[in-house]
């Protein structure tokens, strides 16, 4: 018995258009002995109907038919751009006639009489031609894709949500405001935008308005002329000109000074501003992208932000959820996270433990995303074990305050309070890190971990409790 061969080559599905009937049905058979399936039709009117049904791989066709000339049929296959490969068949091969059939588009011609190899083995490479081009055409759809979505992690219908308003306003020219807390993505947002749009091989620049002062940020965006203030030593290009036919993400928007907002909605009007110190006004075409954490409708109501500009900027509003709002995301985010700082690091880890990934999902994140994926990355480096366990966890979570988002204590009252709560935070982590590595010296054993540490194990047990540490006893292995 014959083995079939493990990598046999790839079976195609073959049209013959071929006015003899006893060669278009030799060829036929050919074809199906050796695995392909072939129909055939004896006229060129009727090939150019099948071949528009677009369900064909390759098809062999005569140069010569009864009704028409194949070269019109090649033509015409061209000019619709239909992805098949076609093979000429000729008892009149001349070498100009093949060159014309080649620059037509033929993949390839066999000149009459021909032997069954020479059919199978020129068909057989048509298959795999038109296979390739297929695979190349779905490699390159996956990385637009790649470059578009896929690096935002995300199955949460609200970031579904996003994903869809993405599609809609990239290829637009529109002007988007994205609303989020801090670390929810909204640069991430920003640059698909781009990335889907026309403008996608220009420039994308982005521009933090909270770093820099008013002055800066001026010339930063509309650029300045030589002398233009102390230390203006020669001309520089603002980002509006660099960023001519791309795209500007201005992030923070709600720091724009009032006499900045002003220029700025002159350029979103009427797509002119003046670079500092110059007397003459620019052009620019670029989209711009901004991005807030703040509500600026109050703050318009407030009078510090303009509201015209709010109602220009704010044309297409697209809304990132924070991270709390969509936990069922979080075990997703975490090991995209993980994946990413092992293959940056060269590190294998296999996953987080089922309470680890818990601990994860019940974290608040005020931090949002950006918290996670630098949680994930510190994690990565302490990590020796092949799982990342609880333990580790949180040793590295950020459960401590941080110092200084703290305000100063004004009052005696405010520091006693303070103080009150420094305690019961190291106080809180500490003592469940006391819990976890007395179960962990007792391979589990609530009872021996009680006893090791002086307690008793009712009371041991309720502190396990009121910490969230579930019975280690379900997770010892099966013997
Ligand atoms: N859905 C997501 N999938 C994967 N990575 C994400 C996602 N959301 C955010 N990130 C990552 O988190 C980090 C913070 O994201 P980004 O800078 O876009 O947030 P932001 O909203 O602009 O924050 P800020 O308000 O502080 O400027 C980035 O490293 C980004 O790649
Ligand atoms: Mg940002």
């Amino acid at each position: 018995m014959k083995c079939p061969k493990a990598d046999s080559p790839p079976k195609g599905r073959i049209l013959i258009v071929e006015d003899e009937r006893s060669l278009a049905h030799a060829c036929r058979s050919i074809l199906e002995e050796h695995g392909h399936h072939a129909e055939f039709c004896l006229t060129g009117r009727e090939g150019r109907a099948l071949l528009r049904r677009g369900d064909f791989d390759v098809v062999l066709l005569d140069l010569r038919l009864g009704d028409m000339d194949g070269m019109e049929i090649l033509e015409e296959a061209r000019r619709q751009n239909l992805r098949v490969c076609i093979v000429i068949m000729t008892a009149f091969s001349t070498v100009q006639n093949a060159v014309k059939a080649m620059k037509l588009g033929a993949f390839d011609y066999l000149t009459k009489p021909f032997t069954d190899d020479e059919l199978i083995l020129c068909v057989q490479r048509a298959v795999e031609k038109k296979r390739l081009v297929e695979e190349n055409l779905r490699l390159k759809k996956e990385l637009v894709d790649r470059y578009g979505f896929s690096n935002i992690v995300g199955e949460n219908p609200k970031i579904l949500e996003v994903f869809r308003q993405i599609e809609k306003v990239a290829p637009t020219d529109c002007t988007v405001l994205i609303h989020g807390e801090h670390g929810t993505g909204k640069e991430l947002v920003a640059r698909a935008i781009h990335a889907h749009s026309r403008r996608a091989s220009q420039k994308f620049i982005a521009i933090d308005c909270s770093t820099l002062s008013p002055t800066l940020l001026e010339s930063e965006l509309f650029g300045h002329v030589k002398g233009a203030f102390t230390g203006a030593t020669q001309d520089k290009p603002g980002i509006f000109q660099v960023a001519s036919k791309g795209t500007l993400f201005l992030d923070d928007i709600a720091n724009l000074n009032l006499e900045t907002q002003g220029k700025l909605l002159r350029v979103l009007e009427t797509r002119e501003y003046k670079p500092v110190g110059s007397s003459s006004f620019r052009t620019t075409e670029a989209r711009v992208i901004s991005a807030t954490n703040k509500d600026l409708r109050t703050l318009a109501a407030q009078g510090s932000f303009r509201e015209d500009l709010y109602y220009r900027l704010n044309v297409f509003p697209i809304f990132l959820p924070p991270l709390r709002e969509r936990k069922d995301d979080i075990p997703r985010l975490a090991y995209h996270f993980l994946r990413h700082f092992c293959r940056k690091t060269s590190k294998r880890i296999d996953g987080f433990t089922e309470d680890a990934l818990e601990a994860l999902v019940n974290h608040p994140w005020p931090g949002n995303v950006r918290q996670l994926k630098n949680a994930v990355e510190r994690l990565v480096i302490m990590t020796d074990t092949p799982m990342v366990d609880l333990l580790t966890l949180l040793d590295h979570l950020e459960t401590r305050r941080r110092w200084g988002s703290d305000p100063i204590p004004r009052t005696i009252q405010e520091l006693r309070d303070f103080k009150k709560r420094l305690l019961i935070d190291h106080y809180e982590r500490m003592e469940k890190l006391f819990l976890l590595k007395a179960l962990e010296d007792q391979g589990g054993n609530i009872s021996k971990a009680a006893q090791a540490v002086g307690m008793k194990r009712p009371n041991f047990s309720a502190l396990m409790k009121r910490h969230g540490i579930p019975s280690p006893s379900r997770k010892r292995p099966a013997v």
